[in-house]
C-alpha cells in the first residue's frame, strides 16, 4: 500500500494519505535552530540544543502518534464545525476530508480540504534566523459567504530543558509565564532570572520565545493549555475551538500554550493569506523585529524561495541520471537531504532521539562528514576542526562532542573505562576525505588542540589516534575492545579483542602512510609500514576462523563469529571491512562474500549477525537485551549495508552490489510501505530481520551512519566517481544491464558532465576515458586537464 510519491522535480515527497503507519517527519532549520515537524505538523522545535534549548513540548512516543505539534484549527460560525487544517489532531472523516502534505527540502506543506474551505501552511525557517515563519492562506471554495475563526496552537515547555519539563512538574510548572501583548504572545520562564548567554547549559535563567501573527488581526488569545483545551478534552476537540471563541486566559504556571484567534470574513471564492513567527526571543524585542522583517507574505514567500534555492544548491553538486528511478531520486535528493539532516543533528533529534543523547556522538559525527563534503566543504571543515577538537591527548576521544558547551584545551578525558576502541579510527575516513575532495592538503598540517590538554596538527591528531590502538592490543595482538567498537553490544573490555577494529586499524595504518608520504615524512610512512606488517601477522594468525573471518575474543578467549558458536556465528563487519581494507585476497573475498549472502542476507538487507542471540548470558553479549532480529541482534542494521556494497563492488560484483543497495534504498519499498512503515524517503537506523515477527518493518529514521555510507558506496562504489588529490578516478561496478547513465558532480569548482557507456554490459571495468575529445590513460582523470566546465565519456568493457 503506498501513502503518497515522489515529486522529483521539485525534490518533494507528496503525502496524499495522512494515515500513514508511523508520522513521517522532516527537519526545518539548521544547527542554530531547528524543528521536527510530522505530515500532520506534530513535532517540536528547539533552539541549538534538543534536550536544553528545547522550547516545544513533545511528548514521546505517546498516543495519540507526535502531538501536540504546530497547530492550526478551523472553526465555522454559521455550521458550528471545526477542523484542523493537518488531518490530525481533529481529524475529520478521510472520506470528506482532502489532504496533502508535501515534505521539501527545509520546508513543509500541509494543504486540505473541508466543506468547501481550502487551507494551506507551509512550514520553515528563513536562512539565518532563530524563528520559524508559516505561511497560512485559507480560500472560500464556496458560493456563500464564509464566516470563519482560525487558532494558532503550539504548547510550550515549562522550562528550555526537554527533560526537565517532562518530570520535574514540581518545579516547572510554576516558572512558565506566557503573555499576549498585542498580536504577539511572549512565553517566559524563569523571568526574574538574568540570561546567561555565555552559560547555555544552566537551564534555570530566564528565558523567552515569541509567537506573532503578521498581516492578519487577532480577535482573541489564550496562553492557558487548561482554559484552551478544556477538562478531559483533548487537541482532538479543545472547547475555545468548538466554540469558536477565545476566553483570553494567562498562561501563568502550570503549562503554557501560544493561541490567537484570527477572525476570517470571506466572500465567495476569496483568499486570505497571513503570517505566524514562532521563535527565540521576548515578544518586545526580537518579536517585534520578526514582524517588521516579514510584514508581508511576499517577503516570506521570498524567503521560503531561498531557503529552497540553499538546499538545492548545495544538491546540485552531485546528480545522476540512471536506468533505475528510484536510484536517482535517493541520490539526487534524498540521501544527500538525509546526509546534511544527519550532519546538522547527529542522533539527538527525531521523534526518537528526544535529546537524551545531546551532542555530535563521536564515532558518528565523524562519519557523518563523509556525506557532505562536496555538498558543504567549508561546514565539513569546521566540523573535522570542531571533532579533532574532541579528541583527547591519549588518541581516545570524548564520547559526546556539545558545540555549545566544548571548550577545547578544558575538557576532562574521560576514564581507561570510558574509551570506545573505534572512536578516532574513523577519520582515516573522513579527514583524506575532505582533504581529496577540497584538495587542501594543508589541512594535514594545521595546528588543532586537544580536547583535555595539547595540541597538534591534524597528521598529529592522526598519528595519535593509531598510537592509541597500538597501545590497547591483547593477548592475539589484535586491538581491545574497550567499553566497545562500533557495536555497541560487543562490550570485550580491556583485555578483549576485535578483528573489526584491526582490519580499521589496517586502513588507518595505510591512509597514515599515504599521508606521510604526500607530506615528505619518511620516517613516519616507514614506521606505519613496519606497524601494519605487524597488524596483518596478527590478523593472519588470529582472525581467520576457517571459512570466514572472527569478530572478537573475549578476555578469557572466548570466541564471538566463530564456527564453535551456537548464535552469533558469523557477524558482518569483520568480513566486508577485511575487503574495504585491502586485507583480504581474492580467494577469501570470495569465500566471505559467499558466506555473507548466504547467511547474513536477506530480501530488506544484510543482517548485521546471525543466528541471534537468545541462549547466550547478557554478560557475554549485550546483544541478547534485544528480541531476536532486532538491532544489533542479527536485526538488519542499516549502517552497515552500505559496506555490504562496497565489498561486493571491490570485488566486482555489479550485481550483487546494486541488489543490496535495491533492498536497502527506502523508495524500493514506496508501494508496500505498510511493511517497512518508516519514510520512503529516509532511511532508518535498522530494519527487523527475518527472525523477528515484524520482518521488513524499519525503525529510527533519519539519524543514523545508514544514509551516509549508502550514499558514499551509490557514489563512489557503484557509480565509482572517486575524489582523489591528483584529481578523479573513475572505476564504477554497476549491474551489468545498466547500458547507458551519467552524472553531474561539481569538483573543486569544476563542473563534470560524465556520460557512461556500457556497450558490452559488463559490471566493471574501464576500457577508455575521453576528457573534451581527448583520450586519457587509465582510470584518472587528472586535475590540471579539467577545464571549468568538462564532457567526459567513459566506456565501460
Ligand atoms: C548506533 C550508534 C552508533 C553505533 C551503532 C552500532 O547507531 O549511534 O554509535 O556504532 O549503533 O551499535
Amino acid at each position: 500500500m503506498r501513502f503518497g510519491y515522489f515529486d522529483n522535480k521539485r525534490r518533494e515527497y507528496v503525502i496524499d494519505n495522512p494515515a500513514t503507519p508511523r508520522s513521517w517527519t522532516n527537519y526545518l532549520g539548521s544547527t542554530a535552530f531547528g524543528s521536527v515537524i510530522t505530515n500532520n505538523a506534530g513535532g517540536y522545535t528547539f533552539y541549538k540544543s534538543a534536550a536544553q534549548g528545547r522550547f516545544l513540548r513533545m511528548p514521546f512516543n505517546s498516543v495519540p502518534m507526535d502531538q501536540p505539534g504546530r497547530y492550526l484549527y478551523l472553526h465555522d460560525h454559521d455550521q458550528k464545525d471545526f477542523w484542523s487544517n493537518s488531518w490530525q489532531p481533529v481529524g475529520k472523516p478521510l472520506s470528506a476530508f482532502k489532504n496533502i502534505c508535501r515534505h521539501g527540502t527545509g520546508y513543509t506543506t500541509i494543504a486540505s480540504e473541508y466543506k468547501k474551505i481550502s487551507s494551506e501552511a507551509t512550514y520553515f525557517v528563513p536562512n539565518g534566523k532563530n524563528y520559524e515563519c508559516w505561511i497560512v492562506k485559507v480560500k472560500n471554495e464556496d458560493t456563500k459567504h464564509r464566516q470563519l475563526s482560525l487558532f494558532t496552537y503550539v504548547e510550550y515547555a515549562s522550562n528550555w530543558n526537554a527533560q526537565d519539563d517532562l518530570i520535574n512538574l514540581q518545579y516547572t510548572q510554576y516558572i512558565v509565564n506566557v503573555q499576549a501583548k498585542g498580536n504577539i504572545i511572549d512565553h517566559g520562564t524563569n523571568i526574574n532570572l538574568p540570561e546567561l548567554p555565555d552559560n547555555f547549559e544552566e537551564k534555570d535563567q530566564g528565558r523567552h520565545t515569541f509567537l506573532a501573527i503578521s498581516g492578519a488581526l487577532v480577535k482573541g488569545h489564550d496562553t492557558d493549555r487548561e482554559a484552551f483545551l478544556g477538562p478531559y478534552r483533548t487537541y482532538a476537540n479543545p472547547i475555545v475551538v468548538e466554540e469558536g471563541q477565545c476566553r483570553n486566559s494567562s498562561g501563568v504556571g502550570d503549562n503554557g500554550c501560544g493561541v490567537f484567534q484570527v477572525p476570517l470574513s470571506l466572500a465567495p471564492g476569496e483568499e486570505k493569506s497571513f503570517l505566524v513567527l514562532m521563535g527565540v526571543g521576548a515578544a518586545d524585542k526580537e518579536g517585534k523585529a520578526a514582524v517588521a522583517d516579514f510584514d508581508t507574505v511576499e517577503k516570506a514567500e521570498q524567503a521560503l524561495e531561498e531557503v529552497k534555492q540553499t538546499w538545492h544548491s548545495q544538491l546540485n553538486n552531485f546528480s545522476v541520471d540512471t536506468p533505475d528511478e528510484d536510484f536517482n531520486n535517493f541520490l539526487n535528493t534524498w540521501a544527500p537531504y538525509n546526509c546534511l539532516i544527519t550532519n546538522s543533528w547527529s542522533r539527538a533529534a527525531s521523534l526518537i532521539y528526544n535529546g537524551e543523547r545531546d551532542g555530535l556522538g563521536y564515532r558518528d559525527s565523524v562519519q557523518d562528514v563523509m556525506g557532505t563534503a562536496h555538498l558543504i566543504p567549508e561546514a565539513t571543515r569546521e566540523r573535522l576542526r570542531l571533532m579533532l577538537s574532541g579528541q583527547v591527548s591519549t588518541g581516545g576521544a570524548l564520547p559526546v562532542v556539545k558545540p555549545f558547551a566544548h571548550y577545547p584545551g578544558k575538557m576532562q578525558a574521560p576514564s581507561a573505562e570510558e574509551y570506545r576502541s573505534d572512536d578516532c579510527l574513523w577519520l582515516f575516513n573522513a579527514v583524506p576525505l575532505y582533504v581529496q575532495e577540497s584538495g587542501e592538503v594543508d589541512f594535514y598540517k594545521e595546528v588543532i588542540p586537544y580536547a583535555d590538554q595539547g595540541e597538534d596538527t591534524v597528521f598529529g591528531h592522526l598519528r595519535r589516534a593509531i598510537m592509541f590502538n597500538l597501545e590497547r592490543l591483547g593477548q592475539h595482538g589484535l586491538p581491545c575492545g574497550l567499553l566497545a567498537d562500533w557495536n555497541d553490544c560487543l562490550e570485550l573490555g580491556q583485555a578483549g579483542e576485535t578483528t573489526f577494529v584491526a582490519f580499521q586499524l589496517r586502513h588507518a595504518l595505510i591512509t597514515y602512510q599515504e599521508i606521510a608520504e604526500l607530506l615528505a615524512a619518511p620516517e613516519e610512512a616507514a614506521w606505519a609500514k613496519t606497524e601494519l606488517e605487524k597488524v596483518d601477522q596478527n590478523i593472519a594468525e588470529n582472525a581467520w576462523d576457517g571459512e570466514w573471518f572472527l569478530r572478537a575474543y573475549r578476555h578469557d578467549g572466548l570466541k564471538f563469529g566463530s564456527q564453535e558458536n551456537e548464535e552469533g556465528k558469523i557477524f558482518l563487519n569483520p568480513q566486508v571491512w577485511s575487503i574495504i581494507s585491502g586485507y583480504a585476497d581474492a580467494q577469501q573475498q570470495e569465500k566471505v562474500l559467499k558466506q555473507v549472502r548466504e547467511q547474513l542476507a536477506t530480501d530488506f538487507g544484510v543482517m548485521v549477525c546471525a543466528p541471534p542471540f537468545v541462549k547466550t548470558d547478557y554478560t557475554v553479549v549485550r546483544a541478547t537485551l534485544m528480541n531476536p532480529g532486532m538491532k544489533e541482534n542479527a536485526g538488519i542494521f542499516n549502517h552497515t549495508q552500505g559496506w555490504a556494497i562496497m565489498a561486493e563492488a571491490l570485488a566486482g560484483n555489479g550485481d550483487q552490489a546494486y541488489a543490496y543497495f535495491k533492498a536497502t534504498n527506502p523508495a524500493t519499498y514506496n508501494e508496500s510501505a505498510e511493511v517497512r512503515e518508516c519514510e520512503p524517503y529516509v532511511v532508518c537506523q535498522s530494519t527487523h530481520s527475518k527472525y523477528s515477527p515484524k520482518y521488513g518493518a524499519s525503525r529510527l529514521p533519519w539519524l543514523s551512519g545508514a544514509a551516509t555510507w549508502l550514499y558514499y558506496a551509490a557514489t563512489q562504489h557503484i557509480l565509482g566517481v572517486q575524489p582523489v588529490l591528483e584529481g578523479i578516478k573513475i572505476d564504477p561496478c554497476i549491474p551489468a544491464h545498466w547500458k547507458e547513465f551519467s552524472v553531474q558532480r561539481i569538483f573543486r569548482d569544476k563542473t563534470l558532465h560524465i556520460a557512461y557507456k556500457n556497450p558490452e554490459q559488463v559490471q566493471k571495468g574501464v576500457k577508455s576515458i575521453e576528457l573534451n575529445g581527448t583520450t586519457l590513460q587509465g582510470q584518472m582523470i587528472p586535475m590540471e586537464l579539467l577545464q571549468d566546465t568538462n564532457n567526459i565519456i567513459i566506456t565501460l568493457g
